[in-house]
């Protein structure tokens, strides 16, 4: 840290922000109507906000709501599923009111160049095992000797696959990686990325966050928990995430039903609600939260 930037640090806690301040925040919609009021908003512009929880709490659900609201708002958005394919995707979202078919989609794993300008690019397994096999072939070229192997599920292979994305989406200038304009991220799911090996967690969120914080880019990505210990898989993305957003279910056996709820555990920059929500998923609505 130089002396200019450690001054302006203390200054900083000494001054805590105004209500000015927190005004200024720009803020980007979620999606839910509810869970943008209780976040001042929305998420503030630029962060890196993860969502956790269980198999089946409604994580990738609430990635779908963002990524719509994006649409709808006119920003480009990068959709990374590693989960399901985006097909199903496009058909869940419909049965919960949201038509990504209105909006032109390109993959980053077909074979045909763009028609026209997509707003949204998805990246799925096809596209990773695309981008894995062009950095493969780009290491051969480099060096025949000392051949580096790129795997479609790994952060290397997904940070190449987000900036392919963003030239498709042409919202970066030649030679620079930084989004000129605001960009929706929504990679669902991390845990993908380090499901054989979750010590390493910690260091690819690193790797990928220096990669992908960017002030143009509003990211959600989802991290799924062991239902059995309520671990996440792999230690890592939630200290270093700008916001959590935390869903789960009761015990389905004693409750014998499901009863999903939902919280914001952190968000930088927000006076948010510290209360739970609790979920519901509602043909035509999506996730419908109640306090
Ligand atoms: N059309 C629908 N109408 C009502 N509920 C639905 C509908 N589609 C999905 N659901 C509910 O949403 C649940 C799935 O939510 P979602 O896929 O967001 O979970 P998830 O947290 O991403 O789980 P995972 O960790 O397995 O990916 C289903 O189990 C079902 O209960
Ligand atoms: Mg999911």
């Amino acid at each position: 840290m130089t002396a200019a930037s450690a001054n302006w640090a203390r200054l900083n806690l000494i001054y805590p922000p105004s209500r000015s301040d927190v005004s200024e925040v720009e803020r980007i919609s979620t999606g839910i109507k509810e869970l943008d009021d209780a976040l001042e908003g929305g998420i503030p512009k630029g962060s890196w906000v993860v969502a956790t929880g269980e198999p089946g709490v409604g994580k990738s659900i609430l990635a779908m709501h963002f990524a719509y609201a994006g649409l709808k708002a006119g920003d480009p958005v990068v959709y990374v599923t590693t989960e399901q394919e985006y097909r199903d995707v496009v058909v869940q979202a419909r049965q919960l009111g949201m038509d990504f078919g209105r909006y032109p989609t390109y993959s980053l794993g077909w074979r045909k160049e763009p028609e026209e300008l997509p707003q949204i690019v998805v990246v799925d397994i096809f596209g990773l095992l695309k981008v894995a096999r062009q950095l493969t072939e780009k290491s051969k070229e480099e060096s025949s000797d000392k051949v580096k192997r790129y795997a479609a599920l790994s952060v290397d292979t997904l940070i190449e696959a987000i900036g392919e994305a963003y030239k498709v989406l042409e919202v970066v200038e030649e030679g620079r990686g930084a989004p000129v304009r605001h960009v929706r991220l929504v990679i669902d799911s991390m845990s993908a990325f380090w499901v054989d090996k979750p010590v390493m967690a910690r260091k690819y969120s690193y790797q990928l966050k220096i990669a992908t914080h960017r002030d143009n880019v509003t990211a959600l990505l989802t991290s799924q928990y062991a239902p059995t210990t309520g671990q996440a898989y792999g230690f890592g993305l939630e200290h270093i995430a700008d916001g959590v957003i935390h869903m789960w279910m009761d015990d389905v056996e004693s409750a014998r039903e499901v009863r999903r709820h939902l919280i914001i555990k952190k968000m930088r920059m927000t006076n948010h609600s510290r209360k739970a929500f609790d979920v519901e998923i509602e043909p035509g609505r999506g996730l419908v939260l109640r306090q």
